[in-house]
């Protein structure tokens, strides 16, 4: 899935997509590790889906240091990904007031697992949305990620309905994980971009798949 850049490049789409704004260092200097934990937008059985806080760099800047994260994501999600990535993808966000959150488990509240987050279209794509997500690959395969986007699934399509009426995601073949969460959460696979990305040379297809909300209500009905 998507993009990023920025100097020096800031992380990506898991963080999801946003824009990728121009980033000065100064930045930095607004973030205050003193306030105290935003509250989670949701939770779910086992996590929290909260706002970002400047006291997350270090967790999320160990969780986004393997390549394993950075494999299926855009050239922006830096890899070697420092603190200071963490640090500047942290105050972009809380500055802007973007829709990337983070994820924890209940009893570690302080300690990033992952993210999930949306990055708005433009222009005759304003309704809609790409979702990206991530989590450290020490909790890949538990249903964690199933959970999350299922959750914030809901909670756009309840909660955003204004601005949101579809999500999309674009993932790079060989992400059956991925590709099975999305499906698992309702997503439809609606076509695929063959050969649309080349990162260090390897060339994959695009898979997008896509939720309308409309299409959303009424596996909520088929559900009840
Ligand atoms: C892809 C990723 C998000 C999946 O998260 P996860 O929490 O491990 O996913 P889940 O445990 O919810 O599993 C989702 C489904 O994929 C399946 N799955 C898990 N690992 C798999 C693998 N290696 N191959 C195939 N399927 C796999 C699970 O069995 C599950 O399907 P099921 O519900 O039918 O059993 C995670 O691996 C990740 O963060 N990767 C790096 C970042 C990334 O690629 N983000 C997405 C970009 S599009």
């Amino acid at each position: 899935m998507a993009t990023e850049p920025v100097t020096p490049p800031i992380p990506s789409q898991i963080h999801s997509t946003p824009a990728h704004p121009e980033i000065m260092s100064s930045q930095l200097d607004t973030l205050d590790p003193t306030t105290p934990l935003p509250p989670p937008i949701l939770t779910t059985p086992r996590l929290r889906i909260r706002p970002m806080h400047p006291q997350d760099a270090p967790s999320m800047q160990r969780a986004c240091a393997p390549s394993s994260i950075t494999k299926y994501m855009s050239l922006a999600f830096a890899h070697p990904y420092t603190l200071q990535h963490a640090s500047v993808w942290i105050s972009t966000n809380l500055t802007q007031n973007l829709p990337n959150y983070v994820l924890t488990l209940h009893d570690t509240p302080t300690i990033v697992m992952g993210a999930i987050g949306l990055k708005p279209g433009a222009d005759v794509q304003s309704h809609t949305a790409e979702i990206g997500y991530w989590v450290a690959e020490k909790y890949w395969g538990q249903g964690y990620v199933t959970e999350a986007l299922r959750a914030f699934t809901d909670y756009v399509f309840c909660e955003k309905a204004e601005i949101w009426r579809r999500l999309w995601a674009g993932v790079f073949s060989g992400n059956e994980a991925s590709m099975r969460a999305l499906k698992r959460c309702g997503y439809a696979e609606e076509g695929v971009m063959k050969g649309h990305v080349e990162k260090h040379g390897e060339v994959r297809d695009l898979h997008m798949f896509g939720l309308t909300r409309s299409d959303w209500e009424t596996m909520k009905q088929s559900q009840m």
